[in-house]
């Protein structure tokens, strides 16, 4: 790198216009950019607030087709469904993940009925169906690995047929990517993608999801024997390493901003389609101060997102998918 000393480099040259720096900018953030999570509730006719993330809907089935028309429209690819289910229909062998009719199977199939352009991702994990709100089986005190994926397998089978596009396994049982490509590829689902949630912490950022998703209540102990430590950094890159080889098409790192230097890591090792997952508290937080006055939500919402895409992100999952869309489409 050369730099010619001042006063021949004078940096605000290239900032002095705005048609200049629309020039000069080494990024860009669009609505191609966004994967837009939604939580599914059941009856009819119902959009009901989640309060702990304000903007944020509990659809009915119903609505979340109107949601996908709404994101088709604005330009957003994806949608990515999570189910608040009925506490009556938790329980300690989770079968409701693999019911054909579950909420986020209807969901999915009234999407595609609606909207058959836009992806449909689906979230492979048996929190929202178990008693415990734990993402695998809990067998003496001890979430068990091995027989969680086989009902993981069971889960992603359900959602490949009701029509996703996209699987996200969120769940961080060791073996489940390979697992899984094995049965899609076996079913005859060889076009479904896997977008593996590889680096996913256990972080204190994911509190209002666990509301939104009627989990909070249920979860007994904390995810840290399966979630990665936030300490770590070097292990990020073994996970993705290894979820790439065992056939994830796509890998994620969740939360997001906590850990870009993650992002960046993983996109320079890898090069492979890389997202960042925007959670539940890091949009909480961001409301939470617009609400207050404290900044100004609608550009530190587009900063927030910019920062993924200068990390090396391809794609960021993010509460805010519509209404960064509709602010980057001028309307
Ligand atoms: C659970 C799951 C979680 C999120 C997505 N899938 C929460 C958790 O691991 O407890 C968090 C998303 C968010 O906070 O926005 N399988």
């Amino acid at each position: 790198m050369t730099i010619a000393p001042y006063p021949a480099a004078r940096f605000r040259r290239a900032r002095r216009s705005a048609a200049i720096r629309d020039l000069v900018r080494e990024n860009s953030l669009s609505p191609a950019d966004f994967i837009w999570p939604v939580f599914v509730r059941d009856g009819e006719g119902i959009e009901e607030p989640v309060p702990s993330m304000p903007g944020v809907m509990r659809r009915s089935v119903d609505r979340i087709a109107d949601a996908a028309r709404e994101a088709h429209s604005l330009g957003i690819p994806a949608i990515c469904l999570f189910p608040y289910t009925d506490p009556s229909l938790k329980t300690e062998n989770c079968a409701e993940a693999w019911n054909p009719d579950n909420l986020s199977n209807r969901a999915t199939r009234a999407i595609k009925a609606a909207v058959p352009e836009i992806a449909v991702m689906t979230d492979v994990a048996l929190d929202p169906y178990n008693i415990n709100g734990h993402d695998g089986f809990v067998v003496d005190g001890e979430i068990v690995n091995d027989a969680t994926v086989e009902a993981l397998v069971k889960q992603a089978l359900s959602q490949a047929e009701a029509g996703a596009d996209i699987i996200g396994p969120s769940d961080m049982m060791d073996g489940r990517i390979g697992a899984l490509r094995a049965a899609l590829e076996g079913a005859g689902h060889s076009n479904v993608m896997l977008l593996s949630y590889a680096a996913k912490y256990a972080s204190g950022f994911y509190g209002p999801f666990r509301d939104a998703v009627g989990a909070s209540g249920a979860l007994k102990g904390d995810k840290k024997s399966y979630q990665m430590d936030p300490a770590n950094s070097d292990e990020a890159l073994r996970l993705v390493e290894r979820d790439l080889t065992e056939g994830a098409d796509m890998v994620m790192v969740k939360p997001g901003l906590p850990y870009l230097d993650i992002c960046r890591r993983v996109k320079d090792a890898f090069g492979a389609p890389t997202f960042a997952y925007q959670v539940s508290g890091e949009y909480a937080m961001i409301q939470a101060a617009a609400q207050n006055g404290w900044i100004d939500g609608e550009k530190v919402m587009l900063e927030s997102l910019m920062a993924f895409k200068r990390a090396g992100c391809d794609g960021i999952l993010t509460y805010f998918a519509p209404a960064a869309a509709r602010i980057l489409n001028g309307q």
